[in-house]
């Protein structure tokens, strides 16, 4: 099968899943939403945020026209509608919110819930420097604090300094299938090398506090089960959707595919539906591809001998970035959650990840199906070392 040019599928050569430009501010015909976006923290720490809302003209999404429009739109009202719900403790969002939200959320594809794109991939701007955490603003935050900002420019690093490997893999499974493995093998060096950049830049994520992030950020980016209320329609549209989360990051889903890593939770398969439909596409199309496991272990003798090792050291490099990922989630979820839970005498710690996994749990089993040597489905090993 064929796949689509990259950017049909918003994906970029040359940044992958983050748009390759900074947002800019919406038309001034949506300058009503800019302003309560700027104002956010402020009125969700004055408790006055009903009250601005109050004064919200309803407006359409007529006048969005480019693609970063509608990312900004969805970031935009993403944001209000969750100080809404988890701030100001409302469970109807009213028509001025809704409609334009569910339009938004219609013409991207993706859930209406403010998910990993409306948290990261989109919530970027003003950028001096996008290779770096202090080169680049965030569009919207609950707290105005640095700590959330970290929070969600980090993964904006990591996915940037893989945005090449969507393009380099795909052009390595095509070169594995006309047997030129050496060029395959350029590709997976690039890939291993990439993986490293990635793990360093995890180690940003310092500039934010774990305690800020736990008690004053995460619960803003929890799931939501409200109604949404809509012109014209007696009853409102009832929505129960999980929070925002990396686990809906396309990226490591398209890694895992293309060097052989197979999950048994379908928590990340499910997470897909919170993607945007063009990248979700994309993840369904690669799958319909062979994997470079698959076609090494099928090649000849010398091209499995010279390709394993390769692809093992680019999955032992995936795992040491789920290592990492494991520590910060300690850090970040598990322990404010166990110091929290002692503050209340006899408290007990029951924790959920964002997108409702148990997290440890689902997290080191992920990382131990990185490395797995053996294929249940063919029995096949990787060589070590
Ligand atoms: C304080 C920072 C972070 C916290 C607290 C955190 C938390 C979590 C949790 C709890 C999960 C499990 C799914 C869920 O229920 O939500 C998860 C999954 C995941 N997170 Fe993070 N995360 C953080 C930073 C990052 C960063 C910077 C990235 C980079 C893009 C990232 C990428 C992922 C991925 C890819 C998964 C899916 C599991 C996997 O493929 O290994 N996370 N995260």
């Amino acid at each position: 099968m064929i796949l689509k040019q990259l950017n049909e599928y918003g994906v970029s050569p040359t940044t992958g899943f983050v748009p390759e430009t900074p947002s800019e501010p919406l038309p001034v015909y949506y300058n009503a939403w800019e302003e309560i976006v700027a104002n956010l923290p402020r009125l969700l720490k004055e408790a006055s945020l009903i009250n601005a809302l109050a004064l919200l003209p309803a407006l359409e999404t007529d006048h969005l026209s480019s693609e970063s429009d509608w990312q900004r739109a969805y970031v935009l009202l993403g944001f209000i509608i969750h100080g809404l719900v988890h701030g100001a403790k409302q469970n109807h969002i009213p028509t001025s919110l809704a409609e334009p939200f569910l339009r938004v959320c219609e013409r991207l594809g993706v859930q209406p819930v403010l998910s990993y794109a409306g948290l990261c991939l989109y919530n970027w701007q003003d950028a001096k420097d996008k290779n770096t955490l202090s080169g680049m603003r965030t569009i919207a935050s609950f707290t105005g604090t640095l700590d959330e900002e970290a929070f969600y420019l980090v993964p904006v690093l990591v996915e940037r300094a893989a945005g090449h490997l969507p393009g380099q893999l795909l052009q390595a499974v095509a070169s594995a299938q006309l047997d030129q493995w050496d060029k395959v093998a350029g590709h997976l060096d690039i890939c291993s090398a990439t993986l490293k950049q990635m793990v360093n830049a995890l180690s940003e994520l310092n500039l934010c506090r774990p305690d800020i992030f736990y008690h004053d950020v995460r619960p803003y980016i929890g799931g939501i089960d409200v109604a949404l209320e809509r012109h014209g329609e007696e009853e409102s549209l009832h929505v129960k959707l999980v929070g925002g989360s990396a686990g809906q990051s396309s990226l490591f889903q398209f890694l895992d595919h293309v060097l052989g890593v197979k999950h048994e939770s379908t928590l990340l398969q499910e997470m897909r539906a919170y993607m945007p439909r063009g990248h979700r596409q994309f993840l369904i199309d690669v799958k319909r591809l062979p994997s470079l496991l698959d076609l090494a272990v099928a090649g000849s003798a010398s091209a499995s001998h010279s390709i394993l090792p390769k692809l093992e050291e680019c999955r032992l490099e995936l795992k040491k970035w789920r290592d990492k990922h494991i520590s910060v989630v300690a850090r970040y979820v598990m322990l404010p959650a166990q110091k929290a839970a002692r503050r209340l005498e006899g408290g007990a710690m029951k924790v959920t990840g964002t997108a409702g996994s148990s997290p440890i749990q689902f997290l080191k089993q992920a990382r131990d199906e990185t490395v797995l040597l053996y294929d249940n489905s063919s029995h096949y090993a990787l060589p070590v070392g």
